[in-house]
């Protein structure tokens, strides 16, 4: 059964729900035959990524980057996935107080490099946290969870 690895954190709750919101749309019930799994970025390990067959990858930013945590995943599995992982679909989403582009900007050569493909935008939360970002969120997790159960990616 195809799976979808949610890599994500959160030190104050602002991204966990875009967590969640991903979850929901993954999870939606009309999506058949796709196991979801989601762990904070310092639980998911090279394994983690091997086994998976698309990604989800929820960050703040900080300090106009991504979070610590989830530079620390990328420092622990980008070479040992580098050639293993290549072609499978991911998604980006940012949680932000600003405008979000710095965390955009930083994941972007590396899931370059591992040779993933986007399958829709990413989604920045920036601002206010409102029902649109959540909305777009569950679009998000629903999108990848269903291409991969379509067998689209
Ligand atoms: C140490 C720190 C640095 C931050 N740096 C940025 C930043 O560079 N740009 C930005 O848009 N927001 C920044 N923020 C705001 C966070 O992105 C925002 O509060 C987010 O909701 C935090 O998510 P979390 O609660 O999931 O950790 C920063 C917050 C903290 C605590």
């Amino acid at each position: 059964m195809p799976r979808v690895l949610i890599v994500w954190h959160s030190a104050t709750g602002g991204a966990k729900a875009l967590v969640e919101a991903i979850l929901e749309g993954a999870n939606d019930p009309s999506i058949e035959g796709v196991e979801v799994v989601s762990l904070p970025a310092p639980e998911a390990a090279v394994d983690d990524v091997m086994a998976a067959d698309g990604y989800l990858l929820v960050t703040p930013e900080n300090f106009g980057y991504m979070s610590g945590a989830l530079k620390d995943f990328f420092d622990r599995t980008y070479y040992p996935c580098l050639e293993h992982t290549r072609g499978r679909p991911f998604g980006l989403a940012v949680r932000a107080g600003g405008d979000g582009t710095g965390a955009v900007a930083a994941v972007t050569p590396l899931t370059t490099g591992l040779g993933w493909k986007e399958v829709a935008p990413p989604v920045i939360a920036a601002g206010d946290l409102t029902e649109a970002h959540l909305a777009a969120a569950r679009d998000l997790g629903a999108t990848l969870a269903a291409g991969l159960a379509i067998g689209l990616y």
